[in-house]
C-alpha cells in the first residue's frame, strides 16, 4: 500500500517536472519502473562523460545531467541504457539542442515512451545493438522535422510500418541491415508492393542487403522474397487467397516459393483460369464444379501437386485417364462428389508409374455396387490401401438392397455383390456362356458321330458330299 502510494506520488512529481512524460495507466501486472519510465530511476549507477558539445552516458544519466535543461549538448550517445523503456519526452526536455542522437548496445530497451515532436532538431538518429527492440513505431519519429538519416542496423527489428519510412519529411537514408525481419506474416507486404522507385524503397539505403529471418524465409534475401510476395499477390486469382507454405532454393540459388491457392467455398462453377507460378496446392472444396477438365488440361496447372476437390458435383473423372498430371500428382481428394465409378484400369496404371503419390481420397461418393464393377474397384482399393486413405468412407450408394446399401466396399464380400442381383440367379454373361458351351458340345458330338459313321459305312457326311 505504501509502495503504491509512493509510486503515485513519484509519478505526479515527474509529471510536473517533466512535461513531456506521458503517464498512461496500464495494467498493474507491470512493474512500477516500466510504468513511468523515468530517467531518475537509473542515475545512481550511471556514468556520463562530456567533451565540448558531446555527451556520452553509460547505464543511465547521472543526476547532474537531469537537473537543468542543457541547450549546449548537440551530440548524445546513450550507451547500455539499463531499462526496458526510454522516455523521449524527458530527453527532449533536458536536451532540446540535440542534432545527433545515438542509442548503442541498450540490450534491454524494448520501447520508447512518447515521441519526438516538431521542436526536435535531430538530424541523425542511430539505434544499434538494441537486442530487445522488435519494432520502432512510426509515431516515435514521424514528426521529426529535420531527421535526415535513420540508422537502425544490428537490432532485432522484425516489422516496420510504412509511415516509419514515409513519415519524416526530410528523411533521406535509412539503414536496416542486421535485423531479424519477419517476411512471412504479411507485416512487410506493403514493402513488397512498393514501386522500385517509390519513396520508401529509395530511402532504404541497404535494401539489397536485408535478409529475412523468421520461419520459412529464414536466411533468404529480403528483396527476392519481396519480389515473390508481389508476384503472388498480383497473380492470385480472384476470389481466392494465396499463401506461401514453403520456400526452397534451387541449385542456382533462386528462391522458389511453394504456394497454396485457397478457393474453398466460394461458389465457383469453374476452377480459376490461371494460378500464380509455382502453385503446388489448390483447394477447391465446397464449390459447384462438375468437371475436372479445366484443371487437368490447363497448362497453368502443371506444377500443381495437391488438388482438393471435396464437396463439389463431379460425376466423372475420365479426363484423368492418360493425362500427364495424373502420373505426377501427390494428393487428390474427391470426397463428397457424385462419382459412381472411376476408370479402374487407368487409376491402377497411373498409381503404378506415379512416384510422388501420397494420398488419394474417394469417400462419400455414391459408388456403384454391382458384380461388374465392384470386384475390380475393390481390387484397386486393396492394392493401394496405403495411398487411398479413407477406405471406411468409400461405400456403396444408398439403395433398397439392404446387403449392399452403404456397405464399405473394401471389406464387402464379393459373394454378396455377385449374387445380390436379385431375381436373376444366373447373370446374363453366364447364360451366354452356357449357350456357347451347348453349341460347342453339339459341334463336337456331330463330328464324332460323322467320323464313326464314315469309318463303319464309308459314307461322307451330308455337308462334305454337297461341297465341291
Ligand atoms: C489489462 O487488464 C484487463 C483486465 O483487467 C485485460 O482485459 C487486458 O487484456 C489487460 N491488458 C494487458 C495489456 O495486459
Ligand atoms: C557494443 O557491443 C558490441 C558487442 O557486444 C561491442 O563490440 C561494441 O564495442 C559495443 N559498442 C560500444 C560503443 O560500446
Ligand atoms: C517509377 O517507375 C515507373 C516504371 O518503372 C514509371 O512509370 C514511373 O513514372 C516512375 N515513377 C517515378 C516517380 O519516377
Ligand atoms: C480456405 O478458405 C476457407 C474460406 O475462407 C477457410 O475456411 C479455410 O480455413 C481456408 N483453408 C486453408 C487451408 O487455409
Ligand atoms: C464436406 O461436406 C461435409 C458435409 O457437409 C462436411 O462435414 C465436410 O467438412 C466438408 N468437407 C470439406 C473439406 O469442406
Amino acid at each position: 500500500m505504501k509502495g503504491i502510494l509512493q509510486g503515485v506520488l513519484l509519478c505526479s512529481i515527474v509529471a510536473v517536472v517533466v512535461p513531456g512524460v506521458q503517464l498512461r495507466t496500464r495494467n498493474g501486472s507491470l512493474p512500477l519502473v516500466n510504468r513511468f519510465c523515468s530517467f531518475s530511476e537509473y542515475s545512481s549507477n550511471a556514468d556520463c562523460v562530456q567533451s565540448h558539445y558531446r555527451l556520452i552516458c553509460r547505464g543511465g544519466f547521472t543526476s547532474y545531467w537531469i537537473k537543468d535543461i542543457r541547450y549546449d549538448i548537440t551530440h548524445l550517445r546513450v550507451l547500455e541504457w539499463p531499462g526496458e523503456c526510454f522516455s523521449v519526452g524527458s530527453l527532449e526536455y533536458y536536451f532540446p539542442g540535440l542534432r545527433f542522437l545515438e542509442f548503442i548496445n541498450c540490450t534491454r530497451l524494448k520501447n520508447f515512451k512518447g515521441s519526438f515532436n516538431e521542436a526536435s532538431k535531430i538530424e541523425k538518429l542511430t539505434m544499434q545493438g538494441l537486442s530487445s527492440l522488435w519494432e520502432l513505431l512510426p509515431g516515435v519519429i514521424v514528426r521529426m522535422p529535420y531527421l535526415r538519416e535513420l540508422d537502425l542496423r544490428r537490432n532485432m527489428l522484425r516489422h516496420m510500418k510504412a509511415p516509419l519510412l514515409y513519415g519524416p519529411p526530410r528523411l533521406e537514408r535509412v539503414h536496416l541491415s542486421g535485423n531479424t525481419w519477419d517476411c512471412s506474416d504479411g507485416g512487410l507486404d506493403w514493402l513488397a508492393m512498393e514501386q522500385e522507385n517509390g519513396t520508401a524503397r529509395l530511402r532504404i539505403a541497404d535494401y539489397y542487403d536485408l535478409v529475412c529471418y523468421q520461419k520459412l524465409y529464414r536466411g533468404k534475401p529480403l528483396h527476392k522474397v519481396m519480389d515473390i510476395i508481389k508476384t503472388t499477390k498480383l497473380t492470385c486469382p480472384d476470389p481466392c487467397v494465396c499463401i506461401m507454405t514453403h520456400v526452397v532454393s534451387d541449385p542456382t540459388g533462386a528462391v522458389i516459393p511453394l504456394i497454396t491457392v485457397n478457393c474453398s467455398r466460394r461458389q465457383l462453377e469453374e476452377p480459376p483460369p490461371a494460378l500464380p507460378p509455382s502453385t503446388t496446392t489448390l483447394r477447391l472444396e465446397g464449390n459447384k464444379i462438375n468437371t475436372i477438365r479445366g484443371i487437368i488440361q490447363n497448362p497453368h496447372y502443371t506444377k500443381l501437386a495437391d488438388l482438393y476437390l471435396d464437396n463439389n458435383s463431379i460425376s466423372a473423372v475420365k479426363e484423368l485417364e492418360g493425362s500427364e498430371w495424373f502420373s505426377k500428382f501427390r494428393v487428390l481428394s474427391l470426397r463428397g462428389n457424385m462419382l459412381e465409378q472411376i476408370p479402374v484400369y487407368a487409376f491402377d496404371k497411373a498409381f503404378q508409374v506415379n512416384n510422388n503419390i501420397m494420398h488419394v481420397y474417394l469417400g462419400h461418393n455414391p459408388w456403384r455396387c454391382d458384380c461388374l464393377y465392384i470386384p475390380r474397384f475393390q481390387g484397386l482399393l486393396l492394392k493401394y490401401k496405403r495411398v487411398i486413405r479413407d477406405l471406411p468412407d468409400i461405400k456403396c450408394s444408398k439403395s433398397s438392397d439392404k446387403k449392399t446399401s452403404l456397405a464399405q466396399i473394401s471389406t464387402i464380400p464379393l459373394g454378396i455383390v455377385c449374387t445380390a442381383d436379385s431375381g436373376m440367379p444366373i447373370s446374363l454373361v453366364n447364360i451366354v456362356n452356357l449357350v456357347l458351351l451347348l453349341l460347342i458340345l453339339l459341334v463336337v458330338g456331330k463330328f464324332l458321330y460323322d467320323w464313326r459313321s464314315f469309318k463303319s459305312t464309308g459314307k461322307l457326311p451330308w455337308l462334305s458330299s454337297i461341297l465341291p
